[in-house]
C-alpha cells in the first residue's frame, strides 16, 4: 500500500528518495512521485507505473536538491493516474504526501471550492496540501497550518509537507497510520516503512499518534496537538540489505518460501523447554494472566485468518476453551457479545493493518481478559497497542503473497495455545508431543523442499487452467485455503477452497475434465472420509493431485498422488503448507505474472 519517503541533508536527495521508494515498491502500488526543494521553487516528477519510471524521469531531468518527499501510490480515490499520483501542490507552495483515507473529503472538497481554491485530481490527499495553504493564512507558520489541518480531517493519515519557502525543512503528521523518523549524520528522514531507509540509519523515532515532526538535515523536533515539544525514545531497527534484497533466488517470494526453516528456527527458538514452552514467553504477567483464559476470539485478515483458522483445533484440543473467528473487517460490525474470561488475540505479519488495528481498538472497550498479539514487526502499533505479545522473527517478508509469516504464525499460535494449556496445567501429555514436534518442524519443512521436483510435473498442466478446487478436512482445509488464496493472488487463476464434505454440496457441478482438484490427505481420523469424497472426484473424470503419507491407500489413476514427509500429527499442517506454496509459486512463474507485486494488491492494507 502507499509509501512515503521525504529526505533532508547536506547532499543531494533524489537518488536517497528513488532508493526508498523502490525498497517499498513491496508494499504494492500504481504510481509514483516526488517533490523536491529545488532553488526558490519545488519541482514536481509524478509518473504511472513502476517506480522505475520515475527514475528515468529523474535521471533526465537531474534535479539537484537537498531536501523532498516522495510517495508510491495505491488508488483508493480516484484512478491511478499521473494526475492523482503524489506529492499533491497548493499555489506551487506547499507540496505533501499522504498514506490513509480522508473520510470528510467531500465537505473539505466544498469548503476549498467555496474559497476558490482548485482541484487538480479526484484524491482525497490533494485536499491536505490546500488545507494548510488556507490555514497558513492565518497561522504563524506551517507547523502550526499543519496542526490546524488535521484538527479538520476525519480519518486516518500520515503526512509528510514541505514549503517552496522553507528549503531543507519536511514536516509530518501522523494519525492512526505508520510514520517514524530516521536520524542520519548531517541528514535526518521520515518514513512511513523503516525498510525504505533501512540502508542509511538504525536510529529511528517511532511517532505516536497526534505527533508532529519538524525536521531539518540537524536537527528533530517532535510536538504533540498542542504545539509543545515531546520526547520520542530513539530506536534501534536493524534491517540489513540482505534480508531485503533477493540474493540469489529471482523473486522475493521464492526466497521467502525457502527460508522457512530458519524462520521457523527463529520463531520456536528460546522459547521451547524439554516438554514445555516456557513461561511469559508472551510477555511479563502473560502465564498469570492465561489462568483465567475460558475462551479465545481471534481477528485477523487474509492469510493471517487462515492461521487461525488451522490453529482453533490445537486450542480446543490442547486447552480445552472455545474459540471465536473473526474477519477484522467484520468483527466490530456484528456488535460482538463478549463473554467473561475471554481472551482476544490478532494475528498480523504487518502489525499494521488497518482492519485488525481498528477491531484491537474495539476489543479494547470491552471486557476481554486482555489483548495478545502475534505479528512479525516489533515496531509496529499493533506490538505497542497489545497488553501481550509475540514475535514471529520472521525477518521482512517482502513478497506480496504471504509465505513465511503465516507458517510462523501458526509456529507461534501452537505457542499460544501451549502456554494457555501450560497455566491451566491441562494436557501434560499433549504438550509433550507437540512441543517436541515444534521442534522438529524446521528440519520437516527442509524435507519438503524436495517435492519439488514432484511439483513441477504438475504445473505445467494447472498454469493452463482458468479454475482449480482445493480440498481438505478439518485443519486442511484451512490449509487449503490458504493454498487456493495463495494460488489466486499470484497465477491469477480463480481458486476455491472447500471442506472435501462440502463437495457434493455445490462444487461438485464443477468438476469436470478441465477443473484440476488438489486434496490434502494425511493419515489421520479424517482420511477415509475424505477417500469417499475424491471418489466422487474421480467419478466425474476429474484430475486428481493429492498430497499424502507414504502409506496411503489412496489410488490416484488421472492426476498425481505426492508423498509427504513423514510429519507429526500437531507439525503436519505447517508441513502441509509448503508444497501449496511452491506450486502456487511454480504456477506464478509460467504463467509470467508479476509475482512478487501482483496486481491491485498490497503487502500492507493500511486503509479500511
Ligand atoms: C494483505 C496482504 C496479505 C496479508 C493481509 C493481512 O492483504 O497482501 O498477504 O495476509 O494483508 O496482513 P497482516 O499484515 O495483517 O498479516
Amino acid at each position: 500500500m502507499c509509501g512515503i519517503i521525504g529526505a533532508t541533508s547536506s547532499r543531494s536527495v533524489g537518488k536517497i528518495l528513488i532508493k526508498g521508494l523502490h525498497a517499498m515498491e513491496y508494499r504494492g502500488y500504481d504510481s509514483a512521485g516526488v517533490a523536491l526543494n529545488q532553488d526558490s521553487e519545488v519541482f514536481r516528477l509524478r509518473s504511472l507505473g513502476k517506480v522505475s519510471s520515475l527514475e528515468e524521469l529523474m535521471i533526465n531531468n537531474k534535479p539537484k536538491a537537498k531536501s523532498g518527499i516522495a510517495h508510491t501510490r495505491w488508488a483508493t480515490h480516484g484512478a491511478p493516474s499521473e494526475e492523482n499520483a503524489h506529492p499533491h501542490g497548493s499555489h506551487n507552495e506547499i507540496y505533501i504526501v499522504h498514506n490513509g483515507i480522508i473520510e470528510n473529503h467531500d465537505e473539505i472538497r466544498e469548503k476549498l471550492k467555496e474559497k476558490g481554491y482548485k482541484i487538480a485530481s479526484e484524491t482525497d490527499s490533494e485536499l491536505i496540501a490546500h488545507l494548510i495553504h488556507l490555514n497558513k493564512t492565518d497561522s504563524s507558520s506551517t507547523l502550526e497550518a499543519l496542526i490546524k489541518t488535521t484538527t479538520e480531517l476525519k480519518g486516518a493519515f500520515s503526512i509528510a509537507a514541505i514549503s517552496s519557502e522553507e528549503k531543507g525543512k519536511i514536516y509530518a503528521a501522523k494519525q492512526k497510520s505508520p510514520l517514524l523518523i530516521g536520524k542520519g549524520i548531517e541528514e535526518n528522514f521520515v518514513a512511513s516503512d523503516p525498510l525504505a531507509i533501512a540502508n542509511i540509519t538504525e536510529k529511528f523515532y517511532l511517532l505516536e499518534d497526534g505527533d508532529f515532526a519538524e525536521i531539518t538535515k540537524n536537527d528533530i523536533k517532535i510536538f504533540n496537538s498542542n504545539g509543545e515539544p515531546v520526547q520520542r525514545e530513539e530506536t534501534k531497527i536493524d534491517a540489513t540489505p540482505t534480508s531485503t534484497s533477493k540474493g540469489n533466488y529471482t523473486h522475493f517470494m521464492e526466497k521467502e518460501i525457502y527460508e522457512q526453516p530458519d524462520a521457523l528456527g527463529n520463531t520456536i527458538n528460546g522459547r521451547l523447554g524439554e516438554n514445555d514452552v516456557l513461561d511469559n514467553i508472551f510477555g511479563l504477567g502473560s502465564s498469570d494472566a492465561f489462568k483465567k483464559v475460558k475462551r479465545i476470539q481471534f481477528v485477523a485478515c487474509g492469510t493471517s485468518l487462515h492461521a487461525a483458522k488451522t490453529a482453533r483445533k490445537w486450542f480446543e484440543e490442547i486447552c480445552e476453551v472455545p474459540c471465536y473467528i473473526d474477519f477484522a473487517s467484520e468483527y466490530r460490525y456484528r456488535n460482538p457479545i463478549v463473554e467473561d474470561h475471554t481472551l482476544f488475540v490478532t494475528i498480523s505479519q504487518s502489525g499494521e493493518t488497518a482492519d485488525t488495528l481498528a477491531a484491537l481498538e474495539y476489543a479494547r472497550a470491552e471486557k476481554y481478559v486482555g489483548i495478545v498479539t502475534i505479528c512479525n514487526v516489533p515496531t509496529s502499533t499493533m506490538a505497542r497497542e497489545a497488553d501481550w505479545k509475540i514475535f514471529t522473527n520472521a525477518g521482512p517478508e517482502i513478497g506480496v503473497a504471504s509465505t513465511k509469516a503465516f507458517t510462523t504464525q501458526l509456529a507461534a499460535l501452537m505457542m499460544l495455545a501451549l502456554s494457555i494449556a501450560k497455566s491451566q496445567d491441562k494436557n501434560a501429555d499433549k504438550r509433550k508431543q507437540a512441543t517436541q514436534e515444534l521442534r522438529e518442524t524446521p528440519a520437516l519443512v527442509d524435507q519438503a523442499f524436495s517435492l519439488k521436483e514432484n511439483i513441477s510435473q504438475i504445473t505445467q498442466n494447472i498454469s493452463t487452467k482458468h479454475n482449480a478446487l482445493f480440498l481438505g478436512r478439518g485443519m486442511y482445509f484451512s490449509i487449503a485455503q490458504e493454498g487456493a488464496l495463495k494460488l489466486k493472488e499470484i497465477s491469477y487463476i480463480h481458486a476455491e477452497a472447500y471442506p472435501a464434505g462440502e463437495l457434493k454440496h455445490g462444487p461438485l457441478a464443477l468438476v469436470d475434465e478441465e477443473i484440476p482438484v488438489i486434496a490434502l490427505a494425511p493419515e489421520d481420523s479424517l482420511v477415509e472420509k475424505l477417500l469417499s469424497n475424491l471418489e466422487e472426484v474421480k467419478a466425474r473424470g476429474g484430475t486428481l493431485y493429492v498430497f499424502g503419507n507414504a502409506n496411503s491407500t489412496i489410488e490416484v489413476k488421472k492426476g498425481k498422488f505426492i508423498n509427504m514427509p513423514d510429519c507429526g500429527d500437531y507439525n503436519a499442517p505447517i508441513i502441509y503448507t509448503i508444497p501449496l506454496q511452491i506450486l502456487a509459486y511454480e504456477v506464478a512463474c509460467l504463467r509470467g505474472t508479476d509475482l512478487d507485486q501482483p496486481r491491485n494488491l498490497a503487502k500492507s492494507v493500511t486503509v479500511e
